[in-house]
Order: structure tokens, then sequence, then C-alpha cells
């Protein structure tokens, strides 16, 4: 009895460390951000008050993400000054403008025709749904702020494609 229980209790005790080992490296591969460099910096930095979800559901150019993070500075985030271009650049390349955010795909709607219309069905899609642009009806002064707002967040639209877009969506989502 003695001599077939030791091998199993030795196989077991050696499964139980095997896996203890294997424990940290599981917990880095299932915080749930995309692997790169930064992804680690930003895991435990970002979520020190409050949910990775903040991060994750968000897309937004390079330049908003800097100030995203200046932004958590104000509020107490601690950063090395040394990580905020790694972290910069893992946030701009894994939850940038284009690259598809979580939840539902947004309905399809299609726009009404005009010029600007290619421009804002495909540049205002790209980090959320054109449900969003459409929602409301708005005065000039109100899509001016927003639509300055989008380039600023990121929004890859030049300066004469922006007057373009402002036209349509006051002509057709004007209050
Ligand atoms: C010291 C606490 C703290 C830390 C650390 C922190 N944040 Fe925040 N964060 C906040 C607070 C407070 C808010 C809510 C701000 C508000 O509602 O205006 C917030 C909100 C956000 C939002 C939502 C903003 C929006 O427009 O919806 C994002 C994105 C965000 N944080 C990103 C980050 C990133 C990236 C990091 C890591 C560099 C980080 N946070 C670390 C305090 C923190
Ligand atoms: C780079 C990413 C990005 C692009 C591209 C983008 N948006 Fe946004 N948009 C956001 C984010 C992030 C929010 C929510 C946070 C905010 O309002 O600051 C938002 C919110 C909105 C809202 C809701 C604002 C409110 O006050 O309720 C409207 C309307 C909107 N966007 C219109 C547009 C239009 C029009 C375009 C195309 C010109 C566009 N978006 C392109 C990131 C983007």
């Amino acid at each position: 009895m003695i001599r077939l229980r030791l091998p199993a209790l030795f196989v077991f005790a050696l499964l139980v460390a095997v896996g203890a080992a294997s424990l940290p490296l599981r917990a880095q591969q299932d915080n749930g951000l995309p692997a790169g460099e930064g992804r680690d910096i930003v895991a435990v930095t970002c979520t020190q008050c409050h949910s990775i979800t903040a991060v994750t559901q968000l897309r937004e150019g390079r330049a908003a993400w800097r100030h995203q993070i200046y932004d958590m500075i104000e509020r107490g985030a601690q950063v090395s000054p040394a990580d905020i271009d790694v972290m910069v650049n893992y946030l701009a390349t894994h939850f940038g403008p284009g690259i598809p955010f979580p939840g539902p795909t947004p309905v399809h709607i299609t726009l009404p025709a005009g010029a600007g219309q290619t421009i804002v069905d495909s540049r205002c899609s790209l980090c959320h749904g054109i449900d969003r642009v459409v929602a409301v009806k708005r005065t000039h002064a109100q899509w001016t702020g927003i639509v300055n707002r989008m380039v600023y967040l990121g929004a890859p639209i030049t300066p004469d494609q922006t007057k373009t877009v402002l036209d349509y969506l006051n002509a057709n989502f004007g209050a």
C-alpha cells in the first residue's frame, strides 16, 4: 500500500507545483488586453481607479491618447515619464480609429445622398456607429463643436473635408 501511494502522492505534489508556477503567467495572459509592448504597464497603471473597459471601449488617435494619459496623471495616476511614449504607442495601436470596437455591430444606416456622404460614411464610423452621428438633430454651433472634437480625437479628415462634412451634417441633420 505505502509503496503504491508514495509515487502517486509525489506525482500529485509535482502537478500542484507545476500548476502554481504557471499561475502568474496565466494571470498575465488573461488581463484581456492584446499582446504588445506596453501592455502590462497599461494593465497595471490604468486599472488603479477604474476598470480597463474605460480604455478598451474607446477609440482615439495618438494625440488624444497622449492627452488622456496626461489627464489621468492630473487625476493621480502614477506614470513614470519614461513609460508615457510606450503607453501612447500601445494604446494608439490597439485602440485607435478603425480597430473594431466591442459590443453589438451598429445597425447599418444608409445616409442621404450628397457631397460629404462618403466621407461621413467612411470616417465617422471608425470609432463608433453612424447611429451615434444621426441620432440627434443639432445646430450649426453644435455640429462645429462636435466635428472639431472628433478631429481632435483622431478622425482622419482634412480641413477641406471638415467644411464638406459640416455642410453635409447641417443640411441633413441640422436643428
Ligand atoms: C488616479 C486614478 C486614475 C487612474 C490611475 C487612471 N484613471 Fe482614467 N479616469 C479616472 C477618473 C476619475 C475618470 C473619470 C473622469 C470623468 O468622468 O470625467 C477616468 C476616466 C477615464 C476614461 C474615460 C474618459 C472618457 O472620455 O470616457 C479613460 C479612457 C481613462 N480614464 C483612461 C485611463 C488610462 C489610459 C489610464 C492609465 C494611463 C487611466 N485612465 C488611469 C481616474 C484614473
Ligand atoms: C477617432 C475616433 C472618432 C472618430 C473617427 C469619430 N468620432 Fe465621434 N466620438 C468619438 C468618441 C470617443 C466619442 C465619445 C466621447 C466624446 O464625445 O468626447 C464620440 C462621440 C460622438 C458623438 C456624440 C457626441 C455627443 O455629445 O453626444 C457624435 C454626434 C459624434 N461622435 C459624431 C462624429 C462625426 C460626425 C464623426 C465624423 C466626422 C465622428 N464622430 C468620428 C470618437 C470618434
